[in-house]
């Protein structure tokens, strides 16, 4: 059946026939906004790399939460920036810790919106590290303790979904039992499985003010390098507990993305990182690329590679725009 007989352009005559027969579409109900909690009074900080990003104090975070969920976004996925920071990351699981009362906080004044937690150390660590350090060495199991209890104070504070991003051996199995010994066994993880050491993470760094003090993170996240490594770290999260499996970055590892969802049938997250949201915005500020396309077209194909859920800083204006696009049909 090949050319006269089929045409394939006869699905592609106008608007109509094609989102007849269109395979995928993005939708506002699997957007995952990131929101920065950050300490202090009346704090409402530009992050410079990331245009529309902002570093937000407790006080304003409720309002920011309140417009995200008012656009139809389902969840947002909290990063705290403490004012102290130690050896311990004793600020990450403090009863009053940044995240602890921005939980708090949008819960009193949105309580339907999801919110989810991003537990990691390297926030409130004084060396900028996912883990506990001896000398140079990044030590896993002993940071195993304070992961779950990091996660524990999230889930007692009314955090819905708590996801892991260290990188550390057997966090997921450690954070399941801790919620599940605290009574939290209807707590989802979703966990950063196959998270690569990226430099698309470095726009991130500056928003969360977390870079490491020496040395980087490749003892821990991922070769990019490497795929089918990536279905061994999700085969091992999903034996240890995870009801979600997130593949990070997106753009460049959408084989990664395709893999998985092939292998495995978990609901599956993809983070569309800091550097790919402000490529996209770089570009578009000179006039170079057109945003709104441009953005549409990555998570169309973060979509289409066979994420479920999409955690991106276009979120906000990718809710407009699905908005736009549908009442335009
Ligand atoms: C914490 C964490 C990072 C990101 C999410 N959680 C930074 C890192 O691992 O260095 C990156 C998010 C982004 O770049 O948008 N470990």
């Amino acid at each position: 059946m090949f050319y006269p007989t089929y045409r394939p352009r006869r699905l592609r005559q106008n608007e109509k026939m094609r989102s007849l027969v269109r395979e995928t579409e993005l939708s506002v109900n699997d957007l995952i906004y990131p929101l920065f909690a950050m300490w202090g009074h009346n704090v409402a900080n530009d992050v410079l790399a990331m245009p529309g990003v902002r570093q937000l104090s407790v006080d304003n975070i409720a309002a920011e939460a309140e417009e995200v969920a008012k656009l139809g976004i389902p969840a947002v996925i909290l990063f705290g920036l403490p004012e102290t920071k130690d050896e311990v990351a004793s600020s990450a699981y403090a009863e009053n810790g940044i995240v602890q009362q921005a939980i708090r906080a949008i819960k009193r004044e949105v309580p339907e919106l999801l919110i989810v937690t991003d537990v990691c150390l390297c926030e409130y660590m004084s060396h900028g590290h996912c883990g506990v350090i001896r000398g140079e060495e990044i030590l896993n199991d002993v940071t195993l303790e304070l992961l779950a209890k990091t996660a524990v104070s999230h889930a007692e504070a009314g955090a819905d979904i708590i996801a892991p991003s260290d990188m550390m051996d057997g966090r997921v199995a450690a954070i399941r039992s801790a919620l599940d010994e605290n009574s939290f066994i209807n707590t989802p993880i979703m966990a950063y499985s196959a998270k690569y050491a990226s430099y698309f993470y470095g726009p991130f760094r500056e928003a969360a003010e977390s870079p490491p003090a020496f040395g980087d993170r490749r003892s821990y996240q991922m070769d990019p390098a490497n795929a089918v490594e990536a279905l061994r770290e999700v085969n091992l999260d999903i034996e240890e507990g995870a009801d979600i499996i997130m593949v990070k970055p997106a753009l460049s590892y959408l084989d990664i993305i395709a893999a998985v969802h092939s292998e495995v049938d978990y609901p599956l997250a993809a983070y569309n990182v800091s550097g790919e949201y402000s490529m996209v915005k770089a570009a578009a500020a000179k006039g170079w690329i057109d945003e709104k396309n441009v953005a549409m077209e990555i998570l169309t194909s973060i979509k289409r590679a066979g994420a479920d859920i999409i955690l991106t800083y276009h979120a906000k204006d990718a809710a407009g725009w699905i908005k736009e696009e549908k009442s335009r049909v």
